[in-house]
């Protein structure tokens, strides 16, 4: 199982640091087999002693240059991080990015051999018009994207359980996950409101192969006591 703390723009850098020294020996002291990510914003990016995959929320597509207020990936090299986030809601629907932009940048990052967690999800009003309107929507968030890259992973968030604390039912998150299944065999994440109280019944669907954790992963104890249900 995969499980991913997206940080978003919360802890400085010295709180990150605490944060993965403490998830760090809990999940050693705890001989923790799963698979460990943690997305800390860019500022708080370095090198940690550490089995856990830290990686970028967000870069700008090009090694270095005149993109001002972005990094890339020669300030991603400085700490070794191979691994990064693309296509998340907030991204696209705060910053506009859109799917043109977010497919560039996953061919940008795929030529670069990154690990990339590309985000999915629909908004409510798609989720009310019912299961086909959802799949065409989120099939559409495919464009550009080349879904059968080795080092990909897809999360699928549906917006509407994003940072609401009300999480997509069991049931939606299984007919969904089996029909994304079929279309891009991938690894597949579930985010939206995934948090300890109902994480077991989360991991326990089938076609779910880890979660993306934005609220809840903020404080070690909460995260961890996910990682080890
Ligand atoms: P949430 O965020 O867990 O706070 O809903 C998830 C995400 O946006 O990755």
């Amino acid at each position: 199982m995969i499980f991913a703390a997206n940080f978003k723009t919360n802890h400085t850098r010295s709180v990150t640091r605490a944060y993965l020294e403490a998830l760090t020996q809990k999940v050693v002291d705890g001989e923790c087999k799963e698979d460990v990510y943690v997305f800390p914003p860019a500022t708080a990016l370095d090198r940690f002693e550490t089995p856990i995959t830290v990686g970028a929320q967000n870069a700008y597509p090009a090694h270095n240059g005149a993109y001002t207020g972005e990094i890339g990936v020669e300030q991603l090299d400085e700490f070794g991080i191979r691994t990064i986030l693309i296509g998340h809601s907030e991204r696209r629907e705060i910053l506009h990015e859109g799917q043109e932009e977010v497919a560039a940048k996953f061919s940008f990052f795929k030529e670069q051999g990154f690990e990339i967690i590309y985000c999915i999800g629909e908004p409510l009003e798609i989720r009310e018009q019912g299961d086909k309107a959802v799949m065409e929507y989120l099939l559409a968030q495919f464009e550009g994207i080349d879904t059968t890259y080795d080092k990909l992973i897809i999360a699928y968030e549906p917006i509407w359980a994003i940072g609401t604390g009300r999480s997509a039912t069991v049931a939606e998150i299984a007919s969904t996950h089996q029909s994304l299944k079929q279309s891009v065999n991938k690894p597949l994440l579930y985010g939206g409101s995934a948090k300890p109280a109902n994480i077991k019944e989360i991991i326990a669907i089938e076609n779910v192969d880890g979660v993306l954790v934005g609220s809840a992963s903020l404080e070690v104890e909460s995260f961890y006591s996910m990682i080890a249900a």
